[in-house]
């Protein structure tokens, strides 16, 4: 049991078999569902969990309510991993209320077949609800990442239940660093909504936070500054890190030895590199880290006319997540006709304020003497910008 205060409690499960989060998200500590109840003169829970888990989080429930019935389901984001016991808690619990806003209510009728409208309190942005010694005010978060999600501040004990936001892969009992797989989780989950958060961050400014209690990952209560910079910093797609990011899609390894020639060139000239083979290593870190650092290379070979499918598939990643802001560098190969670089650079103009510099490197099926030097002048260029 984890006593968040008194009377707030996290009723919440974690995730340890699920193959793929989103069916997209290789998660190898698993990832929490959290819930929590309030026991106050009304007794609130504040989200469900995914359908796979609902006995286990019922469970959890009733054990820290000991006989007592829940008046109000708090429903902050209608996403299946939250939103999917919301039957079972219907059935348990008959005289138990909604709350939510009008969209919520919208979708939460797509999803199941039962009517239950009798039940809606349906509440706006800064509308409140008194449980007894806590009052709750809700403040609309649309967008981030669904249009319906909202955020819950508890005055009493100073608790912003802050939905997605603020989330993390990886279950509860997993001691990692935090910022390495929010930040994963930030771009690929939330990450074309920089705006949106901006905005909710702006509403949290607003308000005397003392805890934060996200769907994801762990309860944040301490150096709440640190949190909340992070999110600030992503949201605004300002490069976290100074350093370069150098990807590759290679087909016979040509291509990769030299992203690898080329990530040890820059090292030698004192810059932070990060790489990834976007052929084997996973997409969702690439996506971060593409944000996360203020330049990026794309090497990759030419393929049918175009670029290797696995980079072609990273750029439709990029951009659907709204890659922008940054300086990006290419190096293609090609044996008869390379393609690479300008299909690369076509994809990079649909994205917003991305630069490309040249020089681009082209390789001719393997890297010989005149790629190397081609290869140290591209690291000075890059060193340099
Ligand atoms: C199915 C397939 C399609 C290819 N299409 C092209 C192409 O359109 N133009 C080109 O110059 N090379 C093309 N190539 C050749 C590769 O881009 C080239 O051999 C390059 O050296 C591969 O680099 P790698 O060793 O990093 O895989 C193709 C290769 C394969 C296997
Ligand atoms: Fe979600
Ligand atoms: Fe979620």
């Amino acid at each position: 049991m984890i006593k968040i205060t008194d009377t707030v409690r996290y009723i919440g499960v974690d995730d340890k078999t699920i193959d793929l989060f989103e069916s997209q998200y290789t998660v190898p500590n698993g990832i929490s569902y959290n819930s929590y109840v309030i026991l106050d003169e009304k007794v609130c829970v504040m989200d469900t969990v995914d359908a796979r888990f609902t006995d286990e989080w019922m469970e959890n429930l009733l054990r820290e309510l000991e006989g007592r019935s829940v008046d109000y389901l708090v429903i902050s984001h209608m996403e299946p991993d939250h939103a999917a016991s919301i039957d079972a808690l219907c059935e348990k619990f008959p005289e138990m209320r909604l709350i939510g806003n009008e969209k919520t209510f919208k979708i939460l009728g797509q999803f199941y077949e039962e009517d239950y409208s009798r039940r809606f309190v349906t509440v706006g942005e800064g509308d409140t609800l008194t449980l007894g010694a806590h009052t709750l005010s809700f403040y609309m978060a649309p967008m981030v990442h669904w249009p319906e999600v909202m955020v819950t501040y508890d005055s009493a004990d100073k608790i912003l239940f802050s939905a997605d936001g603020f989330g993390k892969f990886g279950a509860l009992d997993t001691e990692e660093d935090w910022a390495c797989e929010a930040r994963r989780y930030y771009f690929n989950i939330v990450g074309k909504y920089g705006a949106q958060v901006q905005a909710l961050l702006k509403k949290a400014a607003t308000l005397d936070i003392a805890i934060i209690c996200p769907l994801h990952g762990p309860i944040l209560s301490e150096n709440l500054g640190y949190y909340i910079e992070k999110y600030d910093i992503w949201s605004s797609y300002r490069p976290e890190d100074e350093g370069v990011f150098v990807t590759c899609a290679s087909i016979h390894g040509n291509t990769k030895k030299a992203a690898l020639l080329l990530c040890d060139m820059l090292r030698e000239r004192g810059v932070k590199v990060a790489f990834a083979d976007i052929c084997r290593d996973d997409m969702a870190e690439a996506v971060e880290d593409a944000f996360r650092y203020d330049r990026i290379v794309f090497c990759a070979a030419s393929y049918d006319g175009g670029v290797f499918a696995p980079m072609a598939d990273f750029l439709t990643h990029l951009k659907s997540k709204t890659f922008r802001e940054r300086k990006a560098f290419i190096v293609e190969n090609g044996s008869w006709g390379p393609t690479a670089a300008r299909t690369i650079k076509n994809a990079l103009a649909e994205m917003k304020d991305i630069t490309v510099c040249d020089p681009v490197v082209t390789i001719r099926s393997s890297v010989k003497e005149d790629t190397v030097k081609a290869l140290e002048e591209l690291a000075d260029v890059i060193a340099n910008s």
